[in-house]
């Protein structure tokens, strides 16, 4: 399968996730730093202090994507690098990284893709209520200022937040991720509605104080349902799935997207959450929904659906010992194209897909190498579902997850993610046998190579 010309093809990391160099340059610490000094919060009590090190070794890892052959790079800043406190004096050793690591991509031929914020709240924010407190967007907003102003002339594509559904949803609800809270329904739908203000804020000051024109988005995540079958009713049983918003829980699309992209929050989120949702004004939906330039979207896994008997969506549970990955996903290519058809139709956007990879349960063989012939398969699997959305002009690129084996949050050093393996005990990196395969079908667009040993 041929991919259109334009095509990108991407790598993508975050920041807690790789940088380590914790308290380097000034550093503050973020929620996760606190999260994983809790007692059994992260799994084996592992800790993103160290990670891959990309903070010191990020010459090294942009060499490897530019090897390659892969056009850009999605990564994202730690906020508490460049605002200690999370507001007030720029820590410009913290930004400095930020704008060698641009200058080294373009260097190399990389586009950079900065991500604002994926999870690594400060801390000194957070003491202050964090997403709780009213002045959450504005302290969002003076951040994505600051770091517009300064890379805003290298930087042409910008993503705001990273999946509110998950930090939100773990983070806020149940308590897995940093900052490992458990809210009421009424007190996580304000900090959700103060996220949403938040993205609006920063795309608005994005555009404001970037030097020259750029592009924004975000990148989120979400449910991503499909049909069982491609008859009409399982798709439209697929599509009310998708766009509906059922359970007191974080994971729809809709409740974050509707906001952001239609200006409106969807009437079942309403109606379910009646009497829990802060009040709004309309200039607030309007703040939530400025322009978007694209949809990123990080998938995956989805569940398939048929209709019903009485016209409602049900779900078509996997066969036993059906495929899954190292964490235990399902393996669901289709997914893919499903999730990718109903964003564009809905939100009528170029969709990105900003994440999407595995964990396998990799080691270096007794001949030096990495042989990861499950990463092959499921990303050759994923991309001919997108493959089949892009060739109808809806998805305009797709970034792997990740570059790099790293912190996989609760999971610790457990799960492994990266095209190219990382020992945590020396830092060496060694690609694996999917990076040269993914290096083939970004260099020539085509999903059309096996693995060759
Ligand atoms: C996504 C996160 C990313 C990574 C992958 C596996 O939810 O955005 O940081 O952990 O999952």
């Amino acid at each position: 399968m041929q991919f259109p010309r334009d095509f990108l093809w991407g790598v993508a990391s975050s920041a807690y996730q790789v940088e380590g160099a914790a308290t380097a340059d000034g550093r503050g610490p973020s929620v996760w730093d606190t999260f994983c000094k809790t007692p059994g919060a992260v799994r084996d009590g592992h800790t993103g202090e160290a990670a891959c090190d990309h903070y010191h070794r990020f010459r090294e890892d942009v060499k490897l994507i530019a090897d390659m052959g892969v056009k850009a790079y999605r990564f994202s800043v730690s906020w508490s690098r460049v605002f200690p406190g999370g507001d007030g004096a720029i820590n410009d050793k913290g930004l400095s990284f930020y704008s060698r690591l641009v200058d080294t991509l373009l260097d190399a031929g990389i586009q950079p893709w900065l991500t604002l914020f994926h999870w690594d709240y400060p801390q000194a924010l957070q003491d202050r209520g964090g997403w709780l407190n009213a002045s959450s967007p504005q302290w969002f907003a003076a951040y994505s200022a600051a770091v517009a102003r300064a890379l805003g002339d290298r930087v042409g594509h910008w993503m705001t937040i990273n999946e509110p559904q998950i930090f939100i949803g773990h983070g806020h609800r149940d308590g897995t991720h940093a900052p490992g809270l458990k809210l009421s329904t009424a007190d996580r739908l304000k900090a959700s509605c103060n996220v949403l203000l938040a993205h609006g804020l920063s795309a608005a000051a994005i555009r404001e104080h970037a030097p020259r024109p750029v592009q924004v988005g975000w990148a989120v995540c979400g449910r991503a349902d499909y049909p069982a079958t491609n008859s009409p009713q399982d798709i439209e049983a697929a599509r009310l799935a998708f766009n509906s918003v059922t359970a007191d829980d974080a994971w729809s699309n809709t409740f974050w997207a509707d906001p952001a992209c239609l200006g409106r929050f969807p009437a079942d989120a309403l109606a379910l959450f009646e009497g829990s949702m802060p009040v709004l004004t309309d200039a607030d939906l309007r703040t939530m929904s400025p322009p978007l330039d694209f949809y990123g979207v990080n998938i995956y896994s989805g569940s398939r659906w048929k209709m019903g008997p009485e016209g409602k969506p049900q779900l078509v549970p996997q066969r036993p010992g059906h495929p899954q990955t190292a964490f235990g996903w399902p393996v669901t290519p289709e997914c893919m194209e499903w999730a990718i058809r109903f964003l564009h139709e809905r939100y009528k956007l170029p969709v990105y897909i900003t994440e999407n990879g595995l964990a396998c349960t990799d080691w270096v063989d007794l001949n030096g190498r990495v042989i990861d012939a499950q990463r092959i398969d499921f990303t050759r699997r994923y991309l001919a579902s997108v493959g089949k959305a892009a060739a109808d002009g809806l998805c305009k690129g797709y970034f792997h997850w990740s570059i790099l084996d790293n912190f996989e949050w609760a999971e610790g050093y457990r799960m492994r993610f990266g095209l190219v393996h990382v020992d945590f005990d020396t830092l060496v990196r060694t690609p694996k046998a999917s990076a040269a395969w993914y290096s083939k079908v970004a260099r020539s667009g085509s999903i059309d190579h096996s693995l060759t040993l």
